[in-house]
């Protein structure tokens, strides 16, 4: 796509970083099958991290006692509530309720539609599948998939795949 328009955007490669030196950057990527990777190509872009941006749509609700870190895009319908954490380089799709005294971890993806409740722990680098939910107070370790739909009752260790009702891991 570089060199082309888009929406009437022309799209630019990675040079256009050094040559348009106050442009803030959202590197919000990442689907089901590529979430692994996100940290490493965020790296790969090699940007001073006061550079990024975080987005929040003006239709998301985020508590004044709740922390957003840099890189973040939250997309609109979105409830942040009181003493939640969201890291850096999170993105949370709309519709989502990250209820209070959560902590999302970096570089993790919220699907659309998702109930994460009360003090639950995400770690980073995970990828929760849309319409999911997360029991209150259930740790998750990183890089866990949490499958569409899901429901979430138990804790589960790093690296696992989830589905189902109650959700179960296939890895
Ligand atoms: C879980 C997921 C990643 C698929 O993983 P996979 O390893 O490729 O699994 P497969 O598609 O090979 O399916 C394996 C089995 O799990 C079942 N399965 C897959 N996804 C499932 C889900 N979300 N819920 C219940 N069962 C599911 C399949 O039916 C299959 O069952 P079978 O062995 O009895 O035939 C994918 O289905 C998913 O849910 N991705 C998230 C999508 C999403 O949320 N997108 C929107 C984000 S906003």
């Amino acid at each position: 796509m570089i060199g082309k328009k888009k929406f009437g955007i022309e799209i630019f490669d990675r040079k256009a970083f050094e040559k348009i030196k106050d442009a803030k950057i959202l590197a919000v990527h990442g689907g089901p099958l590529s979430f692994l990777q996100r940290e490493d190509i965020l790296q790969s872009l090699n940007v001073a991290a006061e550079r990024f941006a975080t987005v929040i749509h003006p239709k998301a609700e985020i508590s004044k006692n709740a922390k957003i870190g840099k890189d973040v895009l939250i997309m609109a319908g979105v409830i942040v509530t009181a003493n939640a954490i969201v890291g850096d380089h999170v993105i949370i799709l709309p519709n989502s309720v990250i209820h209070h005294d959560c902590n999302i971890e970096d570089f993790t993806l919220i699907g659309a539609n998702t109930t994460i409740a009360g003090n639950v722990r995400i770690g980073k680098n995970c990828y929760i599948g849309a319409a999911s939910s997360i029991k209150n107070g259930i740790t998750l370790g990183e890089k866990i998939l949490v499958g569409m739909g899901a429901n979430v009752i138990n804790s589960f260790t790093r690296e696992k795949k989830l589905i189902g009702n109650p959700a179960k891991s296939i890895t």
